[in-house]
């Protein structure tokens, strides 16, 4: 294979023409957090002439972004879930805002040809956006999709309706379009597809895949997309609300790239007031450019270079045996264990009673290590050790192995887990490490002020999550958080075979 060498930058300035077969090395990505203007506080009903007149006011915005990014030289744009209408919809107050979306097959530029299939103008207006700024848009939007009696799933309005990623290429040809497939509780505007969609295309950056949101946490189609078909980047539009102390939108999505060794473009909402803010350009090794932003109410435009082919870089973290070390570890014996909630599951925890220390901690098959070292420990702070191995119950069903360290909320014990954001003790070292019985286990180191560490922390191929030199700010948790897929319940749409 010829690889073309050139630097993305260096062609940008000369004003070169690549040519269609060039392999670039690196690539340029944006992702844009976007504010979205809303329909309303409660579900109404419009004409179809209002919802465009909504859907464009939100693209007027991202259009602005997406020019500003093409100017920086990004090759692709990702923008979040829910980004034209937000989410205050039942099925029937949705429908105005819906276009039908044909399978990318039919090899359809919306911005030639608007009127091929029937009136479609926000595809025309992406796909337009796409081409005149010479940039890959991925956009999330309604697709509508008629259904009869003859198809006994069919909704009884006669019509399936899909939460949907569509993408343009720079030509502004539509080239993937993906429905999403964990739709989440508060969803009933939609329906999931009858089966999970593995949806990739290629460019000369490498090979996409694509999924949204609640999709993140499941198996299908996010981990199938990275072990099987092997893509180099995953396209993450979302509207996510964050949970401390585990699933904040930076922290577990940065993680996930790293667990799963890819590259995530991760666009989310941005609506402080819902917990909804957090984006970022994450590599394997390491986010690469994040946005946190709990107090404004403006969107943020981040814009980074990638590998185009992470697993091909020498930088490429090697594959981690998650329970390697940890099993070499015999605990020593010790009392005063407590247990305790993190959103909603029984942790068993341990305090880090000293300075520095090696501490253990177990539930179920799984025994948490730890060794540490801190400085500057505040009196008033409490810090755990915690284990948790059991099924996830709310919000969605999946199982779930967390070894986590974090700062409890007061110096009360019964506040550890609970949400808090910021810490002034600091550890020069810590190692941590667990006896997982999956290999899908996502790395999380989270400091004051809900900030990443990039750089600060590695995880070792025997599976242990250390920092050899401390982090730049206090912690808030460092956590391994694992998923046990084979342990899930059935998805409900096999289990209750209704959307
Ligand atoms: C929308 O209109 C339908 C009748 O066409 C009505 O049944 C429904 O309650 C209305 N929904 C809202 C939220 O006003
Ligand atoms: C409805 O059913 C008929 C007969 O079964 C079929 O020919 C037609 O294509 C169906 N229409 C849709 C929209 O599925
Ligand atoms: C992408 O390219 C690879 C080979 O480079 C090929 O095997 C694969 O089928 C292509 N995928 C798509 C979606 O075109
Ligand atoms: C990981 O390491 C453990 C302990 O050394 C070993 O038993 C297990 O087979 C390894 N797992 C894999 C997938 O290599
Ligand atoms: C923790 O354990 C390591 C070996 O696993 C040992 O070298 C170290 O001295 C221990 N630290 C403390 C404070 O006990
Ligand atoms: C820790 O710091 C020392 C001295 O500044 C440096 O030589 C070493 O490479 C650092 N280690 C890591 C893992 O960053």
């Amino acid at each position: 294979m010829a690889i073309f060498q050139l630097h993305i930058c260096a062609a940008f300035l000369m004003g070169m023409i690549l040519p269609s077969s060039a392999l670039e090395d690196t690539f340029i990505a944006a992702v844009y957090e976007h504010a979205v203007i809303l329909t309303g506080d409660t579900p109404r009903n419009v004409s179809r002439a209002e919802a465009l007149e909504l859907m464009n006011r939100n693209l007027d915005i991202l259009e602005g972004a997406i020019k500003t990014a093409a100017q920086q030289g990004a090759h692709i744009i990702v923008t979040p879930e829910d980004a034209l209408y937000g989410w205050v919809f039942t099925r029937e107050t949705l429908y105005p805002y819906l276009e039908n979306i044909p399978d990318p097959q039919v090899d359809w530029t919306p911005c030639n040809e608007p009127k091929r299939f029937g009136s479609n103008p926000i595809q025309g207006r992406l796909s337009c956006i796409a081409k005149e700024n010479s940039i890959y848009v991925v956009a999330n939007m309604g697709d509508k999709k008629p259904c009869n009696r003859s198809d006994p799933q069919c909704p009884s309005d006669g019509r399936y309706q899909y939460n949907t990623d569509v993408v343009y290429d720079t030509e502004g040809k539509f080239v993937a379009r993906y429905h999403k497939f964990n739709l989440f509780m508060s969803e009933h505007q939609f329906d999931s597809p009858p089966e999970p969609e593995l949806v990739t295309f290629n460019t000369t950056f490498g090979k996409f895949g694509l999924f949204t949101c609640f999709d993140i946490l499941f198996h299908d189609p996010a981990v199938t997309l990275v072990r099987k078909l092997q893509v180099d980047t995953i396209l993450f539009p979302t509207a996510w609300m964050n949970v401390l102390p585990h699933l904040t939108a930076v922290e577990f999505h940065s993680a996930w790239a790293m667990g799963m060794r890819v590259n995530v473009l991760a666009s989310n909402t941005h609506r402080p007031s819902l917990s909804m803010t957090g984006s970022g350009i994450y590599a394997p090794d390491g986010s690469r450019a994040y946005h946190y932003d709990a107090e404004s109410e403006k969107g943020h435009l981040l814009v980074a270079e990638l590998d185009s082919h992470p697993s091909l870089s020498p930088t490429h973290p090697a594959p981690v045996n998650w329970s390697s070390y940890a099993t070499t570890i015999k605990p020593v014996p010790k009392d005063g264990d407590f247990t305790g909630l993190i959103f909603f599951d029984e942790y068993t925890f341990s305090e880090l009673a000293k300075e520095a220390g090696n501490l253990t901690v177990c539930q179920g098959a799984l025994c948490c290590h730890l060794s540490y070292k801190m400085t500057e420990k505040q009196e008033n702070e409490v810090y755990v050790l915690g284990a948790f191995d059991g099924l996830h119950e709310v919000e969605g069903n999946y199982y779930l192995q967390i070894c986590t360290l974090l700062k409890c909320a007061s110096a009360d014990q019964q506040t550890c887990g609970q949400p808090v954001t910021t810490a002034h003790t600091r550890f020069d070292f810590f190692s941590l490490s667990g006896t997982f019985s999956t290999n899908y286990v996502f790395p999380e180191v989270l400091l004051s002020g809900v900030q990443l560490a990039p750089g600060e922390f590695q995880v070792l191929s025997d599976g242990q999550l250390v920092t050899h030199n401390g982090t730049s700010k206090p912690v808030l948790t460092v956590t391994l958080w694992g998923r046990w897929y084979e342990k899930d319940p059935p998805h409900p749409y096999i289990l209750s075979g209704v959307p």
